[in-house]
Formats: structure tokens, C-alpha cells, sequence
């Protein structure tokens, strides 16, 4: 299982980072705005950060402008993945994108019917938003299920990225059905590592320890 982390903030992902388990970065407009930076260059900077996978996003809708701008993201760095809209637009720039070997990452995925599309367009990547169904009332962890077993059917290669993660839950679900990548806010990420049995066994063990007046080096 692959962790992304989705932030653009350059000092998280770099604390992040030194845990040495981010596999990649997803980004997204609302994310960019959220950091307050210019795109290419916070893309450049997570991409120096961050070997692996770094999603930066097209905002033109018209296919012609989206692979321009695809384009103009690829230059930044090889890790970059271009995030497209799973609009007709943006799977006819997928398609481009794909065939001159370039990584996509296909986003706004909300059907079954949606992911095939992305993966025969020849994605890297497909982005279910499962917080975002959950919050209509939705199974966002149903559609996560239903795209496995039809990936598996035809053996795409269209790597599911469980996206839109909100809590735990949905990290350890996706997991479970052996999603190949989560992408959570670092939030989440930093809360798999908290429990409070953990606390407590660490203090009662340094207490101990110091009663013994021993030192380790
Ligand atoms: O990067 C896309 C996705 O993860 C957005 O999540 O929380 O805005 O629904 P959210």
C-alpha cells in the first residue's frame, strides 16, 4: 500500500517526508489556494522534496488548452503526474497524455463507470473521492470494492488511489480491499501513528528506566 499525502504545503509534506513512508503528493486548485503559492513553483519544490508521484492539476476544461497546460506541468519535473477532470475533455487529454508515456492521474471519479473509462484511457491512476460520496450519503468504500474486482477483470493497470480520505476508517477500509494508494491529508497520516496504550507503556518504561541510573551509550 502506497501513502500519498494531499497538502501542498511545502513544510508538512517536508516533515512528512522525513518519516521516510510518503510515497507521493496530490495537489488540487483548492489545495494550491489553500497553500498560497504559484503552482509551478510549489509543484517544483514538493517534486524536490517527494521522489515519487507528485499530481498537479489542469484548470482549462477545453482539451486543447488542458494538454498545453499538461504539458507545461510534465516540464517541471519526471515525477510529475498531470490530475485531469473525469470529463470528456479530460479523458481525451488522458488518452494523449498516456500515449507520449506521460504519468495521469484521472480525478473527480465518483462511478464504476468512470474508472473504466480512465483506465482505458490508459491512466496511471485513478482518484475515487470516497469522503465526498460518504458525505451525500453514498458508499464511498462500495465504489473503491466495485473497481477492484472490475480492474482485476481485465487486468488494467490503472493503479486506484483512494482519494478524499477523511479519518482512519477509511484509510484501514481501503487497505482491507487492498487499494493500491491513499492519498490523506497529513492529519490522518500523523494520527496512525497515536494510541494511547503507546503513551502510556512508553512513559511507564522511561520511568523504570530511569529508576535503573543506566545509560545506553
Ligand atoms: O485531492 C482530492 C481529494 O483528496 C479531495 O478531498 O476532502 O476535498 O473531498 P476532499
Amino acid at each position: 500500500m502506497k501513502f500519498f499525502i494531499d497538502t501542498a504545503d511545502i513544510e508538512e509534506i517536508r516533515k512528512l517526508a522525513e518519516t521516510g513512508l510518503v510515497d507521493g503528493v496530490t495537489t488540487n486548485p483548492s489545495l494550491i489556494l489553500k497553500s498560497g503559492g504559484d503552482i509551478i513553483e510549489t509543484t517544483r519544490e514538493i517534486c524536490s522534496i517527494i521522489d515519487g508521484p507528485v499530481s498537479a492539476e489542469v484548470t482549462a476544461t477545453e482539451y486543447d488548452e488542458m494538454v498545453k497546460e499538461g504539458h507545461k506541468l510534465a516540464e517541471i519535473a519526471d515525477n510529475v503526474a498531470i490530475k485531469v477532470p473525469l470529463t470528456i475533455d479530460g479523458i481525451r487529454a488522458c488518452k494523449t497524455f498516456s500515449d507520449e508515456g506521460l504519468m495521469v492521474n484521472v480525478t473527480l471519479c465518483f462511478s464504476p463507470a468512470q474508472a473504466i473509462l480512465a483506465a482505458k484511457a490508459g491512466a496511471a491512476f485513478i482518484s475515487p473521492f470516497v469522503g465526498r460520496l460518504d458525505d451525500i450519503g453514498h458508499d464511498g468504500m462500495g465504489l473503491i470494492e466495485d473497481i477492484g474486482d472490475i480492474y482485476t477483470n481485465y487486468d488494467f493497470d490503472t493503479e486506484i488511489l483512494v482519494a478524499s480520505v477523511r479519518h482512519i476508517p477509511h484509510l484501514l477500509d481501503a487497505a482491507r480491499l487492498g487499494a493500491d494508494v491513499v492519498t490523506a491529508p497529513p492529519n490522518v497520516f500523523w494520527q496512525m501513528f497515536k494510541h494511547p496504550l503507546t503513551d502510556k507503556g512508553l512513559d511507564a518504561f522511561l520511568a523504570d528506566w530511569a529508576k535503573t541510573g543506566q545509560s545506553i551509550i
